[in-house]
């Protein structure tokens, strides 16, 4: 079978949002068609990569652009490379999409009051109660991408829809071939024309939410001194 060639799936959204087990479903998917698949995980990469790093916007910026690099390298060598990692800043997505080029933004949406339901580490419930400062999403904004290949809402959709999403921008761009997805889903799959982006802008998909520019709950309380 053809390999049409290596790209980075970017997993963007909030703590909790479900950025992980998006990646992992469909790295196993990808893996059950012979092709070669890293994920960059912010969890598992953190030890290694930036541990003299603080929590300010400067080193998040920083750390974004690191996993950037190695996301290139890897997508250069064929490697369907699967990001997931918060990745707050929109500047530092828009240079990883013009470094790496075959760029799959993909916004793993959920409101922030079920993510405080959700709450799988017991983070947010710190950083409410101030435990935990520069908190993303509560005392630190998130911004939200405007114009993501592809978005999921992982409050009402499950993590096969989010898989399903993605292996349709993939073959849209040409990036799986309906052969390879014929064998992952079962179904054949035709591809779709992508929304043409403009200056990092694209038309909103249909159905979907109003965005704001940043997201940061209003319980925001910053702890302690406010950083950049
Ligand atoms: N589509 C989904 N629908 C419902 N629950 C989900 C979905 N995706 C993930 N979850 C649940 O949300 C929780 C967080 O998921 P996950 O660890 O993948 O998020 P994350 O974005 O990687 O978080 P972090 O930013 O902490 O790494 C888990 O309990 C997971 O089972
Ligand atoms: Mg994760």
């Amino acid at each position: 079978m053809a390999n049409p060639g290596g790209f980075t799936v970017w997993l963007t959204g909030m703590l909790g949002a479900g950025k992980t087990t998006l990646a992992e479903y469909v790295a196993a998917r990808l893996r059950q068609v012979g092709r070669n698949v890293e994920i960059l995980d912010e969890e598992t990469l953190a030890p290694v990569m930036w541990k003299e790093l603080a929590d300010t916007k400067e080193d998040r910026l920083t750390i974004g652009r690191r996993i950037g690099f190695v996301a290139d390298v890897l997508t250069r060598n064929d490697v369907c490379t699967l990001v997931a990692a918060v990745s707050p800043y929109k500047s530092v997505r828009e240079e990883n999409r013009r470094l790496i080029g075959r760029y799959v933004e993909t916004y793993v949406d959920c409101p922030t009051e079920k993510l405080i339901q959700r709450d799988s580490t017991g983070k947010y419930k710190k950083a409410l109660s101030g435990e935990i400062p520069n908190f993303i999403g509560i005392t630190e904004p998130y911004e939200p991408p405007n114009a993501p290949e592809v978005t999921v809402h992982s409050d009402t959709e499950p993590v096969e829809e989010g898989g399903r999403k993605v292996f349709q921008a993939l073959l849209n761009l040409g990036y799986v071939t309906v052969d390879e997805l014929k064998t992952i889903t079962g179904k054949r799959m035709k591809a779709e024309p992508m929304p043409r982006r403009r200056a990092g802008k694209a038309p909103p998909a249909r159905g979907a939410r109003p965005r704001p520019a940043t997201r940061a709950a209003r319980i925001a309380k910053p702890a302690g001194k406010k950083r950049r």
